[in-house]
């Protein structure tokens, strides 16, 4: 949420401040601004409610000068989106860009009020910029360290001041921050994406680190101005994955990655000899835990509802699946006993990193299961295990999304054949299916005029309902996630087997039903449901089994998928069901990769 871009070097800073903010867009959209130190030592900003676009249309070719500035794309906590509540917020010398939330500021405000400041905006990040810009005479980096302490919350913020036109300053609190590591330049953003054109080194900072960056180095110090030695590294994400490429969207592009970023994620973790290999600290964790506890949000809670299935049937281990923001406020049993899997594409969703939190203070063993490269959660975790979807920018999670299942699966076959509850034969049967799956997911691409005909009967719904059981249940939950946040159509996913007990009165012509079958003991149990909708005139369109005519015959339209083993089955079944919403929200016109009120890495609770 928010997203920080910043530059000091030989060029002029909104070039690249723009070019990253473009990259960074996912994290909000609310509103965009620059600010930026001229050569005669003038602070000027830029900043308009709406989309980057706006902001660039108002600007014209008229933009701040200066080889030192600051951008920001707004996602909008305190205050509604607005000119005047869009970042940078600029008093007296300093211009400041912040992510986060500061759960005091209405005392600060007050505060600040009474000593006689004027405020501008009703944001929370206006206070942090007064309190930096009161204290005047020390250096930039002795007034940041001077207003911090006052703050009580998370931020991760940039701030220029003219009065020190040679230097950026940044510190970082439970939000995203890294440093891009350039020769003669220096960068900062929110995010990797933002500055993968000019670097692919990066600084991770840490909580409490404050930053000062300047064309000459980097000095990373703690509050009391100690010091601090933090390593760089390389990331192996390249440029272009995080530009369109040709596509509409970034949403569809992802999609159309999604073989790549299956083979990727199960490849370089199953041997030649056919067997799994995840270290042997996580697998001996998991198979001598009390229970598996897996948390996460939104669609990768819909992976951790794959996950427990998976753990269940393959490896013998009890398994609960929690949301993040619930977890962490209850009252959880966890010890050291447990294992906690945390899944997050970003890395940085506020609410599952304070869960793993939360863990760690009880004992658990926790491991993480994320996309992005020492991302906060992937520091947090006793162990990691990424996924390689690479960058996914879109803000509906699609490839991120199906390779967290596919390596939770690669997880419980492992755990299983640790345990010895999962037979060789059976192990090496699935593991020989999961190779197959990024082919399956490629035609599953080759036949999108399919899907596309499907997303055209259901784009004039006002509400859907998607049914699955076992397997096909989190599937269900991800179709009716996926269709109603970018097309805004209501929809409701729901266990086959809870249809009686109050959604099937919502069935009537005019609400399709998507059906996912899966293959399993649930299979004709599902088919009676659909039996039971179309009895009452519903309209099912159903994702199942290729070569079974029953479906076949019960469903108004089926899209088939290929026949495998039923863990693996939610890997085919939800990537036809992201290409539908896809192409309903493509032919309605909907903004896909920015769906209104959303943003990609929810960084605040
Ligand atoms: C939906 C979607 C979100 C995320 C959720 C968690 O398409 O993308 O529901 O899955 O915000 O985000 P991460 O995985 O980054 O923790």
């Amino acid at each position: 949420m928010c997203g920080i871009v910043g530059y000091i070097g030989p060029d002029e800073a909104w070039t690249t401040i723009v070019e990253g903010l473009k990259r960074l867009e996912y994290r909000g959209y609310d509103s965009a601004g620059i600010a930026a130190i001229d050569s005669q030592g003038t602070l000027r900003c830029v900043r308009r409610k709406g989309k980057l676009n706006v902001l660039l249309n108002a600007v014209g070719g008229d933009w701040v000068p200066g080889k030192i500035g600051i951008g920001h794309t707004r996602w909008a906590t305190h205050g509604r989106p607005s000119d005047e509540n869009a970042h940078p917020h600029c008093i007296d010398d300093i211009a400041l860009v912040h992510n986060g939330i500061i759960e005091n500021a209405a005392e600060l405000r007050d505060m600040l009020l009474a000593q006689g400041q004027r405020f501008t905006s009703e944001t929370d990040t206006e206070v942090i910029a007064h309190l930096i810009a009161l204290s005047k005479g020390d250096s930039l980096e002795e007034r940041v360290r001077k207003a911090i302490p006052q703050l009580r919350g998370a931020y991760s913020i940039a701030v220029i001041s003219s009065q020190s036109p040679d230097r950026l300053v940044v510190a970082k609190q439970a939000s995203p921050l890294v440093i891009g590591v350039k020769d003669g330049v220096g960068l900062i953003a929110s995010d990797i994406p933002a500055l993968l054109d000019q670097t692919q080194t990066f600084i991770f900072l840490e909580d409490g680190d404050i930053a000062v960056i300047k064309q000459s180095g980097i000095n990373i110090t703690d509050i009391n101005g100690k010091a601090i030695n933090r390593p760089s590294k390389t990331i192996e994400w390249s440029p272009t994955m995080a530009e369109k490429g040709g596509y509409k969207h970034f949403m569809h592009k992802e999609l159309h990655e999604q073989p790549r970023a299956m083979a990727d994620s199960i490849r370089g973790r199953v041997r030649a000899d056919g067997t799994v290999h995840i270290p042997e600290e996580i697998l001996h964790k998991c198979a001598s835990s009390s229970r598996i506890v897996v948390c996460a949000c939104g669609s990768s809670w819909h992976a951790g509802l794959v996950a427990r299935l998976a753990f269940e049937d393959l490896a013998d281990i009890a398994t609960e699946v929690e949301l993040a923001s619930e977890l962490r406020y209850r009252k959880a049993l966890l010890d050291n006993r447990s294992v906690v899997i945390a899944i997050s594409q970003s890395g940085e969703t506020a609410d599952t990193i304070a869960a793993v939190k939360l863990a760690k203070e009880r004992g658990a063993t926790t491991i993480a299961i994320v996309n992005v490269m020492e991302s906060s959660l992937a520091r947090l975790c006793d162990h990691v295990l990424y996924t390689q979807a690479g960058p996914e920018i879109g803000v509906a999670s699609t490839k991120a999304l199906t390779t967290q299942m596919a390596v939770l699966i690669l997880m419980a076959i492992a755990a299983g054949q640790y345990k010895q509850v999962l037979s060789e034969t059976s192990a090496q049967h699935i593991i020989a299916q999961m190779l197959e799956i990024p082919r399956h997911l490629e035609s599953i691409l080759e036949r999108e005029e399919e899907l596309k005909s499907i997303a055209n009967e259901l784009k004039s719904a006002q509400s859907a309902l998607f049914i699955g059981r076992s397997y096909g249940y989190p599937a269900a939950l991800e179709g009716a996630l996926k269709l109603k946040e970018i097309s805004y159509i209501h929809a409701e996913g729901y266990a086959g087997g809870e249809l009686k007990h109050g959604p099937i009165a919502l069935v009537e012509p005019r609400v399709p039903i998507v059906a996912i079958a899966t293959e399993g003991p649930t299979y004709d149990k599902l088919l009676a449901n659909i039996a039971e909708v179309k009895a009452r005139e519903g309209r099912v369109y159903a994702i199942g089994p290729e070569n079974e005519p029953r479906l076949a015959h019960e469903a108004h339209r089926l899209f088939t998928i290929a026949r495998v083993h039923p863990v693996l089955s939610p890997l085919l079944t939800t990537a036809a069901l992201q290409i539908i919403a896809y192409h309903v929200a493509d032919q309605l016109g909907a903004d896909v990769d920015q769906p209104r009120n959303l943003a990609k890495s929810v960084t605040v609770e």
